[in-house]
């Protein structure tokens, strides 16, 4: 387990450090050489594969903000609608608590959130623990929110959350309640097994009684699920080539990536799969090793598992979480889950 040991606020980068540093950082960003080895010790697979999680880099970061906004990803402007229609109930089953959100990204959703807290003014001042591994995009992400929302703390843990995280080296968290938001149905990109796993370890950062608020995108047909993940203006194809560039950038990889096209495709099982595609006969070297791949060859770069509601209720219930709450869009389209343990 790692506990996050604190950066100092002055550390925050330089873009941020013009003006008085609102922001705490810690963090537990992994280390290149984890990068390197992961990535390589998924390209050695039967079906090669590279983690999602390192697709977030400043660029691929930037696309997915622009994937957000076309008409073929119904996800967000979706699960913003839900969280906008039902804010005030939400806020009364949050109450006063931290907010921690798993994979921050640009922090937009939270703010539906903090603007219904601040509707009671009871409630103390909120504080924010944002938890992603892209840590340029997370602390300009918080630093935003601070210069918002005038009485908020923000904490900034730049970690990779599908490791255990120890929190109570966190300073300014206090014995309050906390409350995990994890929208964007980031859930469907883990296998139902590492799914239950991930939620077992957001139980135990909760303890001893917090609650969990999930979006989850629910089963639908794969005329509406393609097309959000393989758009007409092909930014889902440049968010998945971009980790070939990240990876020529970061460890000297030389993929060539006029020489990979994209796919997204539904499997009837529950979930669409992306893939990077070889055009071409063709060997990438990777330090020492060469990677070889055939014509039509194929690397996973997602997988997006859908669940109905009582599905995802399994999953939830296995790592320990109860429902108290859930709500869907009228077209069905997704759903949102608040989970106690
Ligand atoms: C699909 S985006 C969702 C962003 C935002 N929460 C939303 O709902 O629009 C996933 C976010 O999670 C982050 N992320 C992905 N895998 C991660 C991991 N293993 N640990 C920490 N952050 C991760 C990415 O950097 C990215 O900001």
């Amino acid at each position: 387990m790692v506990s996050p040991s604190l950066v100092s606020p002055s550390l925050v980068s330089p873009s941020l450090n013009s003006r008085p540093a609102q922001v705490q950082l810690y963090d537990l960003h992994p280390p290149l050489d984890d990068f390197r080895a992961e990535v390589l010790q998924g390209l050695r697979q039967p079906q090669k594969m590279i983690p999602p999680k390192f697709l977030y880099d400043k660029r691929g970061a930037a696309l997915f903000d622009l994937i957000c906004t076309l008409e073929e990803y119904y996800l967000t402007r979706t699960e913003m609608g839900i969280l906008q229609t039902h804010a005030a109930e939400m806020a009364n089953l949050i109450g006063d608590s931290v907010l921690m959100e798993f994979g921050s990204g640009s922090s937009q959703k939270i703010r539906i959130l903090l603007d219904a807290l601040s509707a009671n003014p009871l409630a103390s001042d909120p504080v924010y623990v944002g938890i992603d591994i892209s840590k340029q995009h997370l602390l300009e992400a918080c630093d935003r929110l601070t210069q918002d929302y005038p009485g908020l703390t923000a904490i900034a843990l730049c970690a990779d959350y599908t490791q255990p995280l120890e929190l109570s080296a966190i300073e300014g968290m206090g014995d309050r309640h906390k409350v995990a938001f994890f929208p964007g149905s980031s859930i469907g990109n883990l296998e139902p097994a590492e799914a239950v796993q991930f939620l077992q370890q957001v139980a135990a950062a909760l303890q001893p009684e917090g609650a969990l608020l999930i979006g989850v995108d629910l089963k639908k047909s794969k005329t509406i699920l393609e097309p959000a993940y393989d758009d007409a203006l092909g930014l889902s194809a440049a968010f998945a080539l971009n980790v070939l560039t990240r990876m020529n950038r970061e460890l000297g990889t030389n993929f060539v990536v006029q020489n990979f096209g994209y796919e997204a495709i539904y499997n009837p099982m529950g979930r669409i799969e992306m893939y990077l595609i070889s055009l071409q006969d063709q060997t990438v070297h990777f330090g020492e090793e060469e990677i070889a791949f055939t014509p039509g060859e194929r690397i996973r770069t997602e997988y997006s598992y859908k669940y109905d509601v009582e599905e995802f209720w399994a999953i939830a219930a296995s790592a320990g979480f109860q429902t108290k709450q859930v709500w869907t869009d009228p077209n069905q389209l997704f759903s949102l889950h608040y989970l106690h343990l």
